[in-house]
């Protein structure tokens, strides 16, 4: 069975891009760690959409766990036609308050869990001459972001490398999408432990916030126009050009004064 594989599925942007898939009769194939949830979106997905849903419940902070999906999916014979690492989860406030580990299991979802689960399904596609990858970025990648260091230099790594592999897919009629949403309404910041006094602080443009259905529906109308890069939102894409023009020393250093003004 020829599939999508979407990461972070069981809500949020994942999980809308997952139910505008199915609209359009894609077999999915959803990943997430809340088994319970995906079961559910698949039943529904499956007998609205007539569409084929499978999931596997896995938590990608782990090192082995990008394999495990890739050996599923060979065991049940699911050729993943296109590949979208969605999920990853924030984390804010000054860096030695957080926990050293809670930073590196983020880095192991946002970072090396999609390079790895890239590098598995890519000489698959490749030998195919056909496919597809979708890579969620954030706003957070076009500046350094202190109170929030580790998790913008996480997107920062996946858009170079976006990027990077974007170019090296081209021969083989590979599509590759960096796709970075603003702020967007989704259980992120809580999920990041970001809605306390502290995170609200780092919370600048909540004017521009978007549901994940919109995030979503620009994600796949970038994806049918065959573009390589989209910021969500128009506010947002205005602010990424904004952002490219200013010195990221001048940026780091305003972000830093505004954040600690706002928590005096
Ligand atoms: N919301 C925003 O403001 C915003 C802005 C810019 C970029 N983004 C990016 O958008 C993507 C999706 O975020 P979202 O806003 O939709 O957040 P969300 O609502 O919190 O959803 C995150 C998804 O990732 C899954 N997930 C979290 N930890 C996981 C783990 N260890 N292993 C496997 N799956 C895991 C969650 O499912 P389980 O809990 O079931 O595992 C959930 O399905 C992320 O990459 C995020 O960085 C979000």
């Amino acid at each position: 069975m020829k599939a999508t594989l979407i990461t972070g599925a069981s809500g949020g942007i994942g999980e809308a891009i997952a139910v505008r898939l199915a609209e359009r009769k894609h077999d999915l194939l959803l990943v997430a760690r809340n088994a319970e949830k995906l079961e559910k979106l698949c039943t529904r997905l499956s007998e609205q959409f007539g569409i084929e849903t499978q999931f596997i419940a896995g938590d990608l902070s782990k090192a082995s766990t990008a394999a495990d999906i890739f050996a599923q999916t060979q065991h049940r014979g699911l050729e993943i036609e296109m590949l979208i690492n969605n999920a990853g989860i924030g984390s804010g406030g000054e860096f030695t308050e957080i926990p050293l580990q809670s930073e590196l299991d983020m880095l192991q979802l946002n970072v090396s869990s999609l390079v790895a689960l890239t590098h598995l399904f890519l000489p698959q596609m490749q030998q195919r001459k056909s496919g597809t990858i979708l890579n969620v970025g954030s706003m957070a990648s076009f500046l350094p972001v202190p109170y929030m260091a580790t998790y913008a230099a996480s997107k920062a790594f996946i858009r170079f490398f976006t990027q990077a592999i974007t170019e090296e897919c081209k021969p083989y009629n590979i599509h590759v999408l960096l796709l970075s949403p603003g702020l967007t309404k989704t259980k992120f910041n809580f999920s990041a432990g970001i809605e306390n006094e502290k995170g609200k602080a780092l919370n600048t443009d909540s004017v521009s916030a978007q549901t994940a259905e919109q995030v979503a529906d620009e994600a796949l109308k970038a994806l049918d126009q065959r573009k390589h890069v989209v910021v969500s939102g128009t506010i947002n894409r205005i602010g990424a050009k904004l952002l490219t023009l200013i010195p990221n020393v001048f940026l780091a250093r305003m972000f830093a004064r505004s954040y600690r003004k706002k928590l005096n």
